[in-house]
């Protein structure tokens, strides 16, 4: 049996977990505060049965099929007992991860690939404690990983190409959609696109152009129904007589004239910052029954979304 052991059981090693006991492999899930990892398990079976029930579960096998693949280990050790691949997935936060890498690297074997689910660090930083780099990678998941099956594969500098190679086979079996980065950067490739049109969102709502409501329309009923299909690269690509380089002639200075408007990156705590809070929070007020409400519903919504993919 492949064994995979997850560290950290909160919203993102669950995810993990559970896609790759959907991919028939036998996962130990750990987390240093006692119980917890018990915990996630006892989520995980309530998410898998429900998932069976609306036939959105993945892979091949039943939920209790998959549950049996399940466990969960108070002891960091034993969670490492036979895992060929590890999943970090605790606290965003550099020394602790820095602290648990340098401890792993005593507990698994040279070939054992560590990666690490990290959003903004880089694997520089994350893996500077480590002997051996060759092995390490950060597999960056998109929340939740479950239906959004991107992951960003980022090396260290002396990460070996097999290394990447391996994790992409592995992540690619399991049904997600591996990408590989040829180097490391801040925010990978999704987090820096996410983060021009946050700016570029925020700034046109600060500068009094359109309405926080009317922005996010801008992007879920313009760009985003072609970017759940097609990436800007390929949309560009089509909405020329012909392709990518006309496109270019035809409006490529338009492109460059409205790239090179962007202003500063604006101050999230200004004082008419707290005017843009205020009108999302009228939409969605930000107590935990409309925030619940809303997650669930997108949830649900990407849900559909994933299935309608399937079938493309
Ligand atoms: N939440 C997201 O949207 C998202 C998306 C992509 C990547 N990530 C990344 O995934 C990682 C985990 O995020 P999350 O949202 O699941 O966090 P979380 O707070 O929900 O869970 C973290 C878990 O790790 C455990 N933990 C902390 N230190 C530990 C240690 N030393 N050993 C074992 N367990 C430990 C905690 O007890 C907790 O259960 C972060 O690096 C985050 O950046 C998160």
């Amino acid at each position: 049996m492949k064994i995979i052991t997850i560290i950290g059981s909160g919203l993102i090693g669950r995810s993990w977990a559970m896609v790759f006991a959907s991919g028939g492999y036998s996962v130990k899930i750990h987390d240093n505060q006692p119980g917890q990892a018990a915990i996630a398990l006892t989520e995980i079976k309530k998410q898998m049965m429900e998932l069976q029930e609306v036939g959105m579960l993945r892979g091949q096998l039943s939920a209790t099929q998959q549950l049996a693949l399940l466990s969960s280990h108070d002891d960091l050790q034993q969670a490492l007992q036979g895992a060929f691949f590890v999943q970090e997935c605790v606290f965003e936060n550099l020394k602790v991860k820095q602290n648990l890498f340098r401890n792993l690297e005593r507990l698994v074997g040279e070939d054992v690939i560590l990666s690490s689910s990290t959003s903004y660090l880089v694997p520089s930083a994350v893996f500077s404690s480590v002997q051996n780099r060759s092995r390490c990678l950060v597999s960056h998941p998109v929340n939740p990983p479950y239906y959004v099956k991107l992951v960003e594969l980022v090396p260290h500098p002396d990460t070996l190409a097999a290394t990447v190679d391996k994790t992409h086979a592995l992540l690619t079996e399991v049904g997600q959609v591996p990408v590989r980065l040829r180097k490391e950067i801040d925010g990978f490739a999704l987090n820096r696109v996410q983060a021009a049109i946050i700016v570029e969102s925020w700034r046109l709502v600060q500068d009094g152009i359109i309405s926080v409501q009317d922005i996010d329309l801008v992007m879920s009923e313009g760009l985003g129904m072609r970017y759940a299909f097609i990436g800007p690269m390929e949309t560009i690509h089509l909405n020329a007589p012909e392709g990518l380089a006309d496109y270019m002639r035809r409006y490529g200075d338009g492109v460059r004239r409205v790239a090179s408007s962007f202003g500063p990156v604006p101050d999230f705590f200004a004082e008419d910052a707290k005017r843009i809070v205020s009108e999302m929070c009228q939409l969605i007020p930000n107590d935990e029954r409309h925030l619940s409400a809303r997650r669930e519903r997108r949830d649900q919504l990407l849900m559909g979304l994933a299935r309608l993919k399937k079938d493309h």
